[in-house]
């Protein structure tokens, strides 16, 4: 006789951020096509993001056992929740949210409905692990990370106590960027002060920044378990690293694209997609992608977060016109730090736009990567764009901002030989160079390995890889956490 199973329901958490809510929902989606039931929680400031700008609601509205539900960051109205006031919205969370959380799972507003499972675990964004676990331990219930980022980007935020030990930083004085920083195992040879995780190149060690990233790392061996949004095939070596403190990682990614391949097996329908958009999306840019060459493009695109003064606007624009490529340009409303005046900009620049250029506020960027014109990526390495790249087989030209993206674009350039990595620099005449470089001069030595790495993000996420296995063992596991807590 077959054992009764308990359906098991999970509570997710995102920090709420595009890059974070994005690849979490996509981990949501996962789940709820497994059967699982999932409460997916959601600032109130992000949802009302969602709910305008994608189909959400009759997207979920087909899965019986996933809801919304909606919690207080605490911040005003009015607050830009912006990344330069990332601690201003950690610390509202980390206060405020902290308290509402521990209210809804007293009173149970979590669970939703009678039919509804009790919670049998918490997924929670890892930087915002430290007090969710508090509080799940309050409540016994079990709780697992989810990472948004690499994890080679992980492993050097877990490393950073051996790298203060060894007197790799703080910075000092005038630093030799290029300085080889030799503490965290398994990127001795390669890895220099500059391609440390940004929030890792301070002078002062108790920098706030450097301390949330790193506690909150560190916190990860307390979980039940940590999900990656990684393959084993691009991140084998870190990954057994990490292994050695946590006992089990499951490595899913690359999300996007496993998402996609489960829908289609399950609806045999290949227009599978997810959009989970904080902006409106601008998909006039397809109807131009459709009227360009084959592999013709660069796309331009910094993400979410990523911010450029005018000057580096205006070294990019130069770069990109004199290239005499075509490209198309991500350019957010909020991107660009103070206003252009119209007349400001050169007619030059207008000109060789409106021959081989688009520019658009938002794109659908899965689709761009996946479209035939698109021949280079130049990126501000975010780890969904990276992914995205990687299993478009698009090579990229790497200009990192903050954060992970450092670390990114040094494994995208010297480890995985995907692409250039321009970082810490912002000028026309390395634009134009490294944009001609990528799509013509160069192409040939990036082609092979986009070309296999493509391949083997592919196969990760299909019947018999290591991600989709793995993600049939992280059901396994939840649902024998509801069997247990029967
Ligand atoms: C940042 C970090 O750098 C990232 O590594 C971390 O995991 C989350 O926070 P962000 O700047 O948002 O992320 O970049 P990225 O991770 O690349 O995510 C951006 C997402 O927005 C991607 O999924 C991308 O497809 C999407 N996007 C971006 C669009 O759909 N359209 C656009 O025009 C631009």
């Amino acid at each position: 006789m077959e054992q009764y199973c308990p359906p098991a329901h999970v509570l997710i958490f995102p920090f709420p951020a595009q890059g974070h809510v994005n690849s979490m929902l996509k981990l949501a989606e996962l789940l709820g096509l497994a059967g699982i039931h999932v409460t997916f929680l959601n600032t109130d400031f992000i949802h009302e993001r969602l709910v305008r700008y994608t189909d959400i609601e009759t997207r979920f509205s087909c899965c019986p056992g996933f809801q919304f539900k909606t919690i207080s960051d605490g911040l005003s109205a009015d607050h830009p929740r912006s990344l330069i006031k990332f601690i201003e919205v950690y610390d509202s969370l980390n206060s405020k949210t902290k308290l509402l959380l521990r209210e809804m799972l007293a009173s149970n507003q979590l669970i939703g409905s009678n039919t509804r499972p009790s919670l049998t675990c918490i997924i929670v964004d890892g930087l915002i692990g430290g007090f969710t676990s508090d509080i799940a331990n309050e409540f016994r219930i079990p709780i697992i990370y989810f990472r948004s980022i690499s994890a080679s980007c992980f492993w050097a935020y877990f490393s950073v106590p051996k790298i203060i030990e060894a007197g790799e930083i703080p910075i000092r004085g005038n630093e030799d960027m290029d300085r080889l920083i030799t503490t965290v195992p398994s990127m001795e040879s390669f890895l220099r002060y500059r391609d440390l995780p940004s929030f890792c190149q301070v002078n002062d060690l108790n920098h706030c920044n450097l301390h949330i990233f790193v506690t909150e790392t560190q916190q990860s061996p307390r979980a039940h378990a940590l999900i990656l949004n990684t393959f084993e095939d691009l991140e084998g070596p870190v990954l057994s690293h990490i292994r050695t403190h946590c006992s089990k990682v499951y490595t899913i990614g690359p999300l996007h694209t496993h998402l996609k391949f489960r829908l289609e097996a399950k609806t045999s329908s290949s227009q599978s997609q997810s959009s989970n958009n904080l902006y409106e999306v601008d998909k006039s840019c397809m109807t131009w992608l459709d009227a360009q060459p084959l592999k013709s493009v660069i796309y331009v695109s910094f993400g979410s977060i990523t911010t450029i003064t005018k000057d580096e606007h205006m070294e990019f624009w130069f770069g990109l016109v004199n290239s005499k490529q075509r490209f198309l340009w991500v350019v957010r409303s909020d991107l660009v730090v103070g206003e252009h005046n119209r007349n400001e900009v050169p007619e030059e620049l207008l000109k060789g736009t409106k021959e081989r250029g688009y520019i658009v506020s938002w794109a659908p960027q899965e689709e761009v990567l996946a479209h035939h014109a698109i021949g280079g990526f130049l990126t501000h390495s975010g780890w969904n764009s990276t992914l995205e790249s990687i299993v478009a087989g698009v090579p990229m030209i790497c200009w990192p901002f903050i954060g992970d993206q450092q670390l990114n674009s040094r494994f995208v350039s010297e480890i995985w030989k995907l692409g250039l990595d321009m970082k810490d620099a912002c000028d026309r005449f390395i634009v134009e160079k490294m944009v001609n470089d990528l799509m013509g001069r160069r192409r040939e030595l990036f082609m092979k390995s986009t070309n296999e790495m493509a391949w083997l993000a592919r196969k990760s996420v299909s019947e018999g890889g290591s991600s989709y296995y793995n993600l049939d063992r992280l059901v396994k596991d939840i649902r024998l956490m509801s069997m247990e807590a029967d």
